[in-house]
């Protein structure tokens, strides 16, 4: 435990910045000393497919939003390290109230969420009686508690198909997700204009000019992306369903439209096939979520030896968020997904 004035030095630092900004030895071997962290408080590092290679070899697990939520919900840690962006460390607090749930950069935020504030989203809801509301996780802790069903990529097509048929139903905050899934199930959702900043950069004419130098490619496609990105895609899921894509399929090729850090696992799990990221629509790294790549292995490194920064969450606010995503959960274990 830190002493009283080291820790209100830390918690000053952190309301400022965001995350413990102190010097690391550079000799230290952050993979030992995180290891050792790990078995001393009974933490779980829980990673996201977009974070650093380094993060990802480091963590205990290693998934999607849904099979992130899943481990959360499952642990028996008694400390959560959250190698992901601020509303996926919130959903493990919902989730865990008892629970200490550390996320190593407060500002690692999500442009997906920042694209729904409650108060307008209200006003949109009040608006459309009758109508059931699906939200896509990526969104904040008030969103959740205005929303009936949370769902994910992996699993918002079921989540849709599970309602009956003339169910009216409010989408949010992803437009271009919830126009892929009116696609898939011939429903009528009401869409929240809301979309995901890397997501939005690919370049249509890069990607038709990339699949033709690989003929043999398949394109996979996370469905964040526009519809004429996902016109041209052979796979769309999410991304432990491009993962999966990846690893059945027999082809040795592949091009990715999501977001850069999903190359590590699909690298690692198939040696010899080849993965092309695809091409923002200008010349800088787009496809890198300037939120998800917040977290780095030394602000991992301290997060987890002072146990800062930490998710606090006002009660209500958490029991009012929990309810749709149980309801997804109980859900997504009827259909074993
Ligand atoms: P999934 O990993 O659940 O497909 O989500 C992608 C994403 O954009 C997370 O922010
Ligand atoms: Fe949000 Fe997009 Fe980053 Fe995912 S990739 S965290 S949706 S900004």
């Amino acid at each position: 435990m830190l002493d009283i004035n080291t820790q209100l030095n830390f918690e000053n630092i952190i309301s400022k910045k965001g995350f413990l900004d102190l010097t690391v030895d550079p000799t230290l071997d952050l993979f030992y000393e995180i290891e050792k962290f790990k078995k001393e408080k009974n933490a779980i590092i829980l990673a996201h497919y977009y974070q650093d290679a380094d993060i990802q070899d480091i963590a205990d697990f290693v998934g999607d939003s849904l099979a992130l939520a899943q481990k959360a919900q499952s642990t028996t840690a008694d400390m959560i390290v959250f190698a992901g962006v601020h509303f996926m460390a919130e959903t493990a607090k919902i989730l865990n109230p008892h629970k200490k749930v550390l996320l190593p950069d407060l500002n690692a935020g999500c442009s997906l969420s920042d694209s729904a504030p409650p108060l307008l989203f209200k006003a949109f809801k009040d608006k459309h009686p009758n109508h059931i509301v699906i939200t896509y996780i990526n969104c904040s802790a008030g969103m959740k508690a205005l929303s009936d069903i949370i769902c994910t990529s992996s699993n918002a097509q079921a989540i849709v198909e599970s309602l009956p048929a003339d169910q009216q139903i409010i989408f949010a905050p992803d437009k271009n997700l919830g126009a892929w899934i009116n696609k898939q199930t011939g429903r009528n959702m009401v869409l929240w204009n809301g979309a995901c900043m890397v997501h939005e950069m690919f370049s249509y004419e890069k990607l038709t000019k990339l699949k033709v130098r690989h003929p043999n490619a398949k394109v996979l496609a996370h469905p964040e992306c526009e519809a004429p990105i996902l016109s041209l895609a052979d796979y769309i899921g999410s991304t432990s369903g491009i993962l999966k894509f990846a690893t059945k399929s027999i082809a040795q090729e592949f091009i990715v439209v999501t977001e850069a850090g999903i190359l590590h696992q699909m690298q690692k799990d198939n040696p010899t096939k080849t993965f092309i990221p695809s091409p923002p629509n200008n010349t800088c790294a787009c496809n890198d979520c300037p939120y998800m790549k917040l977290n780095t292995l030394e602000k991992l490194y301290l997060c987890i030896k002072y146990e800062l920064p930490e998710i606090i969450m006002d009660e209500n606010l958490r029991i009012a968020a929990k309810k749709p995503i149980d309801k997804m959960l109980e859900i997504s274990a009827k259909l074993n997904l």
